[in-house]
C-alpha cells in the first residue's frame, strides 16, 4: 500500500482537526497518513495533541540534524510518542550520527522508522552551488543514498527525479518523495517537482503534499488529488 501523506503545516489544532476530517476517505491502493513538522510540534499544543492521537499513519518530520550526541539524545527524548510511524533525520549529519540514531531506537525499542531527509526539494543546482557544494544535486543525493543504506536507515525522502537511480542503491527501502504539485499550480519555494502519478510511476513509496492540499477548498483539493491517480 502506498501512503499519502498530508503536511500539516499549521499551527493551528482545529486546522488538523479539519485536515483529518476532510480526509478520511478510501482511495484503492493508497493509504492517508499525515505529517507534522517544526510549525505545529513547536505550537503551543502541539506535541501534546500528536501524543494524545489515535490516528494512524503518522510523520514526525522535526528534520534531525546535530552532533551525534544531540541527535540522538533528541530522538531518545520523544520516546514517549508511542503512535508515531516515521522520523526524520537529516543525512547531513553523517555516518556517526546515524548509526548514534539507530543505536538509541533500538535501544527504546523505538517503533518508528526512521527516514533520512537528502537534499531538500526546494534546493536547485544552483542554489545548492550558494552553500558550497560543488556537485550537482544528484551526485549528492547517491552519496547520501548510499550512506542510508549503509548507516541502516529505513528510508530516504529525495525529490521525485532521483528515484530511479535511489531505488538501484536502497533496495527495499522506503522511499518518500516531497515537492508535489498537480500539473499546473503554483510551485512557490520548490523547485525539484513531480506530480502525484509520476512520483509514483516512477516509484515513490510515499508521496507527502502540503499546500495544494490544506490550502482552501481541502475537500475540492483531495477530489483532484483523487482524480489526478487515475
Ligand atoms: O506545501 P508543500 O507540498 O510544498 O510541502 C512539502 C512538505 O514536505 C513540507 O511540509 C516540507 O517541510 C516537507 N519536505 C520538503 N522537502 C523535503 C523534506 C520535507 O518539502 N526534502
Amino acid at each position: 500500500m502506498r501512503n499519502i501523506f498530508i503536511a500539516c503545516d499549521t499551527d493551528s489544532i482545529k486546522k488538523v482537526k479539519k485536515i483529518m476530517q476532510y480526509s478520511q476517505i478510501k482511495i484503492s491502493g493508497y493509504r492517508i497518513g499525515y505529517k507534522f513538522g517544526l510549525e505545529f510540534f513547536y505550537s503551543k499544543n502541539g506535541r501534546k495533541f500528536i501524543e494524545k492521537s489515535k490516528v494512524k499513519n503518522l510523520w514526525l518530520d522535526l528534520k534531525i540534524f546535530d552532533i551525534p550526541n544531540t541527535s540522538s539524545a533528541a530522538l531518545k527524548s520523544l520516546k514517549d510518542l508511542k503512535n508515531i510511524s516515521y522520523i526524520t533525520v537529516h543525512m547531513s549529519g553523517g555516518h556517526e550520527m546515524l548509526k548514534a540514531i539507530k543505536r538509541i531506537s533500538k535501544k527504546f525499542n523505538q517503533k518508528f522508522k526512521i527516514l533520512g531527509v537528502t537534499v531538500l526539494t526546494s534546493f536547485s543546482n544552483s542554489s545548492i552551488k550558494k552553500v558550497g557544494h560543488t556537485r550537482p544535486i544528484k551526485n549528492l543525493v547517491r552519496k547520501q543514498a548510499l550512506l542510508a543504506r549503509d548507516a541502516g536507515i529505513d528510508g530516504i525522502v529525495c525529490s521525485a527525479h532521483e528515484i530511479k537511480f535511489i531505488k538501484k542503491i536502497c533496495k527495499g527501502m522506503e522511499i518518500v518523495t516531497p515537492g508535489i504539485r498537480l500539473k499546473g499550480e503554483k510551485l512557490n519555494d520548490q523547485k525539484r517537482v513531480m506530480s502525484p502519478k509520476d512520483a509514483f510511476e516512477n516509484g515513490a513509496t510515499s508521496i507527502v503534499m502540503g499546500r495544494s492540499l490544506i490550502k482552501g477548498n481541502i475537500k475540492n483539493n483531495i477530489q483532484n488529488l483523487v482524480k489526478s491517480l487515475k
